[in-house]
């Protein structure tokens, strides 16, 4: 089949685990990808982030996701051509992956004609990334909880956030690999570590909902992740103190990391001077970016 007009789909960032909510909850940030497709030669066109370090053959993961709408529907891939305009730091914890795989069963599903609908959209794409904590997000914008029941599969719903929330994001120079890093986590959890995160998490939701934000900076403490990555990367829980000492509601690492976010909606130009001098010590260097949480999720342009 071949399209005629091209097609661009637009996704955001995300930050996953919000600290509390590993693997379930993740929020959806004002910095967009955005992929062009058109008919023509197979090629990948890659501007901005990751344009070095992404491959640019069949084992992107954009075309993994167009290809995986094709496989659904039992047709083979046109040829295509791919232009990925990247603004979400690459391999930094901040949805990249996520953002390549829903943009590219987005772009698939209209291309095909397939008519899939978001939520088997995100189906696909949480089944290939194995956790929801940032497709869903990347789908559905705000923050998003996913969670998959054992008959009934991915449930997935979204937090009414009160107000308006800025993400200060420390993006350090140095990248850190999702699979390595999940290798660091334990297999098994105590119960008094299980109970620590189960009433945080659900204190998390309540208070982005509710707008009681002084609550933010203990609902987001963990016990199941971000302590056993700071064996590795031990400026970590520094730079978390630091963004609150500066004024942030919160701080924590944005996914498996490398970059660390506060929540703020005051003073964020002081937390992430704040953040960024605190990695300065240990030898870290990075960008510090500031943009909203986004009530949107991804949408095709046509
Ligand atoms: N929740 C994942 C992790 C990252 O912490 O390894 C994003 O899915």
């Amino acid at each position: 089949m071949s399209i005629n007009k091209k097609i661009s789909v637009m996704v955001p960032a995300t930050s996953a685990n919000m600290g509390s909510g590993f693997d379930s909850i993740g929020v959806a940030l004002d910095l967009w990808n955005e992929l062009t497709v058109v008919s023509g030669n197979f090629s990948f066109n890659i501007q901005g982030e990751g344009e070095q370090e992404l491959p640019k053959d069949e084992s992107n993961l954009v075309y993994l996701g167009v290809k995986s709408v094709y496989d659904l529907i039992g047709e083979s891939v046109p040829s295509l051509t791919f232009l990925c305009n990247n603004k979400i730091p690459f391999s930094r914890g901040m949805g990249s992956s996520s953002a390549a795989i829903v943009s590219g069963l987005m772009a698939g599903n209209y291309i095909s004609n397939s008519k899939l609908t978001d939520e088997k959209i995100f189906e696909l794409a949480a089944n290939i990334e194995g956790h929801a904590d940032n497709v869903a997000p990347a789908i559905y914008g705000g923050c998003s909880i996913g969670i998959n029941d054992e008959k009934n599969g991915w449930i997935i719903d979204k937090v009414k956030i009160k107000s308006k929330l800025n993400a200060i994001i420390f993006v350090p120079d140095m990248t850190l690999n999702t699979d390595e890093s999940r290798m660091s986590l334990h297999s098994e959890i105590s119960r008094t570590d299980a109970v620590f995160n189960i009433g945080r998490a659900a204190l998390l939701v309540n208070s982005l909902s509710s707008g009681n934000y002084d609550l933010l900076r203990f609902a987001t403490q963990d016990k199941l992740h971000q302590r056993q990555r700071s064996k590795t990367y031990r400026a970590m829980p520094y730079i978390i103190e630091a963004a609150i000492r500066g004024g942030a509601y919160c701080s924590y690492l944005s996914g498996s990391g490398s970059s660390i976010i506060a929540l703020s909606d005051k003073r964020e130009y002081t937390i992430g001077y704040e953040m960024a001098e605190t990695a300065r010590t240990f030898g870290i260097n990075g960008k510090t970016m500031v943009v909203p949480i986004s009530d949107s999720g991804a949408r095709v342009k046509v």
